[in-house]
């Protein structure tokens, strides 16, 4: 596709029929995941499904509870157990948990079977967009800037195995789903 000409609804049509696995979303907690891939399943006509939506189905608690429950470990091993069985269901958008793509399995099965895309984004905006809801079993015990500043130094390095890297700003969420079908008609 040229640059900077925008796509029109025929080429989405046809890239989205040339995607033969599902899009993974990757990255920290706040990027927009679950917003952007909402956006994006609708835009290539597929489904949509929040992995962490589906983990709390399996578990029938909150992801609060399960961590209070059962701790990290057990989360991780449910999300691990979540995310293989979407991937073989899916053929649309899958949002992620900001951990999931660092437990080394769960990447496995990501890298395999999907096409991961990591939406990255500067850490104020993480820190305005994460002080909207109080959910996140990581976010509660210290301060928030200094935790998500940590967890992108140590994750960044799974995140960047992605075949696929989106800059997500301050903008409208529509604009990064746009800016993924781009990148992923520049995958195929
Ligand atoms: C987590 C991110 C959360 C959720 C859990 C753990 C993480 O998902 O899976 O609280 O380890 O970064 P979001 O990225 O959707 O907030």
């Amino acid at each position: 596709m040229t640059a900077n000409v925008p796509l029109t609804q025929t080429d989405i049509a046809a890239i989205s029929r040339r995607l033969d696995r599902p899009v993974v979303l990757v990255g920290l907690m706040g990027v927009g995941k679950s917003t952007v891939g909402r956006r994006l399943a609708s835009m290539l006509n597929r489904d949509f499904v929040d992995a962490d939506d589906a983990i709390e189905q399996a578990a029938q608690r909150s992801i609060p509870e399960i961590f209070d429950e059962f701790g990290e470990g057990y989360f991780r091993d449910g999300e691990r157990r979540v995310i293989g069985r979407l991937i073989e269901e899916s053929t649309g958008v899958i949002a992620t948990g900001g951990g999931a793509f660092v437990d080394t399995e769960t990447r496995q099965i990501i890298l395999e079977r999907g096409l991961a895309v990591w939406i990255d984004c500067d850490i104020d905006t993480l820190v305005e967009r994460t002080s909207r809801r109080n959910t996140r079993p990581l976010l509660r015990n210290g301060d928030p800037r200094k935790i998500l500043t940590d967890l992108m130094g140590a994750r960044q390095q799974f995140y960047a195995q992605a075949p696929i890297r989106v800059e997500s700003h301050d903008g409208p969420h529509s604009d990064t789903a746009r800016a993924i079908i781009e990148a992923i008609d520049e995958w195929l």
